[in-house]
């Protein structure tokens, strides 16, 4: 017999990989990466970084089926798209097209809107306290209106949970988190999002937008950064 699809869980252990809608892929903490060589990378990060966490395939194809369950939960709405800056900027940019992609070939139509929130909430590896707004588009438009927050990670939960209390004042009609990682750490509030790429171990990553001190949004890949890539890039 087989189990029922939403109670699965989609774990990717060093042999394989298994499902789960809310978690979505869980990496467990034994899953070392893919060693630096076999993959394409800048040759001035190799030094930095201890693997290659999630490759960029596997982030394009889980994204795609991110964008298919929003289009199946929220097709034939108006939505705003709210993208959590800077991390969360190239997840947005892929998940907006897949979202465009598919709504463009089937009945059901999204129609969107993308707008920009820019917070800061880390300095090296360590979560600050508060959660700063430090730019963005006039949070009064959210007013009656569908969210969808886009967010690179979730650590704490604190940064996401303050903003979401902070949008509650705009009264919008519905406000949903889509988030690409999401970290298991004893620091976690309990926050889960609406939807989730992959869940991870307690291990500072960087690329694909993910930043260290601003260094890394370029790489191509999810990577794990080394102690040497932390003291050179020390603020
Ligand atoms: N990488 C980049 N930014 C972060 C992380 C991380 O692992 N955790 C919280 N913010
Ligand atoms: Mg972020």
């Amino acid at each position: 017999m087989t189990e029922p699809r939403g109670k699965r869980q989609n774990i990717m252990t060093e042999n394989s990989i298994s499902l789960s809608t809310h978690n979505g892929i869980v990496i467990p903490d034994n899953w070392a990466g893919y060693n630096l060589d076999v993959f394409s990378l800048p040759s001035h990060y190799c030094e930095d970084l201890e693997c290659v966490f999630i490759p960029h395939g596997v982030i394009e194809d889980r994204t795609e089926r991110i964008a298919n369950e929003i289009m199946k939960d929220l097709g034939d709405n108006h939505i705003t798209v709210l993208c959590v800056l800077k991390g969360g900027y190239r997840f947005c940019t892929d998940l907006v097209e897949h979202i465009k992609n598919l709504s463009r070939n089937s009945e059901r139509f999204i129609s969107m809107r993308v707008d920009f929130i820019r917070l800061r909430s880390y300095c090296n590896d360590t979560c600050m306290d508060e959660m700063q707004i430090i730019g963005g588009d006039d949070l009064s438009k959210l007013s009656g209106k569908n969210v969808l927050i886009v967010e690179d990670i979730i650590s704490t939960g604190r940064t996401m949970s303050a903003l979401l209390s902070h949008l509650g004042k705009y009264n919008p009609k519905m406000v949903k988190v889509a988030s690409l990682l999401v970290k298991r750490s004893d620091s976690n509030n309990g926050f889960k999002p609406d939807y989730i790429g992959f869940e991870i171990p307690n291990k500072f990553v960087v690329g694909y937008a993910l930043d260290y001190n601003e260094h890394f949004r370029d790489l191509h890949h999810i990577c794990v950064i080394n102690e040497n890539g932390k003291l050179k890039y020390k603020v």
